[in-house]
């Protein structure tokens, strides 16, 4: 009996293709395992379709929640944004997708694992990092990488094995979604002057059709966690999904980027992100209230660390484990609400408030009441001052 692979499936045509190659380059049985991350509408269909390529087995499963709770959440407690305006969508799913790889090769004794990623990407080093850190002896191929074949050449193969062409003379995009968000690359947009077609968006409304009056929402946070939004407590998942259909219909979260990918290429990409961006705004507004101001600034310090991190798919290294538990041990008071209004494509903080703020009214006060004591401040500035004092008389140099 030939070994078995574990192949990341998502019922498109390169990884169908994929189920073929690998059967007539390795020799291996191929085991499929498809992920929902919110990106998959049927999944008893995508079972199917893999089947009937000729995987010997098809496993799937819904791991939207646990996506949300283990991923997309401890990346919000550290508000990660990529380059400070990508939130990670793609890079936060790829880690997660490993570890179900690694879960499925070990249920059915197999040596080896596979995706569908080119040799282009980022995703082929997050998931190839990830498998490695969690199961060092699997065996990893990427059969887009290794196969060159041509797009032409690849529909030909499909043919050929009556493999089932989608009709891709539709989707002038490359595209990738999850809850958290949707990544769209490619086609015209590899052209940063051009304006993104209208046709590039799915979740988020042209200012057009945005609502003529503004919303406004409470979002609740505990121990940095979104957990409840006008009062209404909902569970991580249904949150994100509420929040990204609102903030989407008021055409908030559209991101046009030019980002650096690991692989050292400059790309052009456009996401769609409401929920994400909403949230990690909102966090830091709370955050604003409780975490002083050193804490403030080393905490940006982290999460630009832990942002890379993520993104140069390194989820599952010690590095993350130590910057997630200094982020989760400022998380204690962060607790309380943000308010915020939203209108035409825009959002803005316009309230907030702490269970135990460090804002304290009595000392920010210029009304009655100020409890600031403002003899103290020549001498504060006295000292504060000394050393600029002390440089300027001895090393008089022209600033
Ligand atoms: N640039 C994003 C990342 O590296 C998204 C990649 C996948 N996107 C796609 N449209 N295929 O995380």
């Amino acid at each position: 009996m030939s070994e078995k692979i574990i192949l990341a499936y998502s019922g498109g045509l390169d990884t169908s293709v994929a189920i073929k190659w690998i059967q007539e380059n390795y020799g291996y049985e191929v085991v499929t395992l498809t992920a929902d991350l919110g990106n998959v509408s049927d999944l008893p269909a995508i079972k199917q379709k893999a089947i009937d390529v000729g995987a010997i087995a098809a496993h799937v499963a819904d791991v939207r929640s646990e996506f949300v709770t283990d991923f997309v959440f401890p990346a919000l407690r550290a508000n990660a944004m990529y380059q400070g305006v990508y939130p990670l969508a793609t890079a936060l799913g790829r880690p997660l997708i490993a570890r179900l790889m690694v879960e499925a090769a070990r249920k059915e004794g197999a040596s080896a694992v596979a995706h569908g990623c080119t040799g282009k990407g980022n995703d082929q080093v997050r998931l190839d990092v990830s498998v490695g850190a969690l199961a060092p002896d699997l065996k990893v191929i990427a059969p887009a990488r290794e196969w060159s074949m041509t797009r032409l050449e690849e529909i030909d193969y499909a043919r050929k094995h009556n493999i089932e062409v989608p009709n891709t003379a539709d989707k002038p995009y490359s595209t990738d979604d999850n809850v958290w968000g949707r990544s769209i690359e490619a086609g015209v947009l590899e052209d940063p002057s051009v304006e993104p077609p209208d046709d590039v968006y799915e979740w988020t409304s042209d200012l057009a059709d945005c609502p003529e009056d503004p919303l406004y929402l409470n979002i609740r946070f505990e121990k940095g966690n979104p957990v409840a939004i006008n009062d209404e407590r909902m569970d991580s998942l249904a949150l994100v999904e509420f929040l990204s259909n609102i903030a989407g219909t008021h055409g908030i979260g559209r991101i046009d980027h030019i980002e650096d990918r690991l692989v050292g290429i400059k790309s052009r990409e456009i996401y769609e992100a409401p929920a994400a961006v909403v949230l990690v705004t909102a966090h830091k507004a709370l955050e604003n209230m409780v975490l002083s101001r050193a804490q403030g600034r080393f905490s940006e310090i982290v999460s630009t660390e832990y942002s890379n991190l993520v993104y140069d798919g390194l989820w599952f290294s010690h590095l993350r484990d130590n910057l997630q538990a200094y982020i989760d041990s400022t998380q204690r008071y962060v607790n309380g609400s943000v308010k915020i209004k939203m209108h035409k494509g825009n959002f803005i903080v316009v309230g907030r408030e702490a269970d135990t703020p460090l804002y304290n009214t009595e000392l920010a006060t210029y009304d009655t009441g100020d409890s600031f004591d403002q003899s103290s401040a020549p001498g504060f500035i006295d000292l504060w001052g000394l050393p600029v004092r002390t440089q300027a008389r001895s090393q008089n140099d022209n600033l």
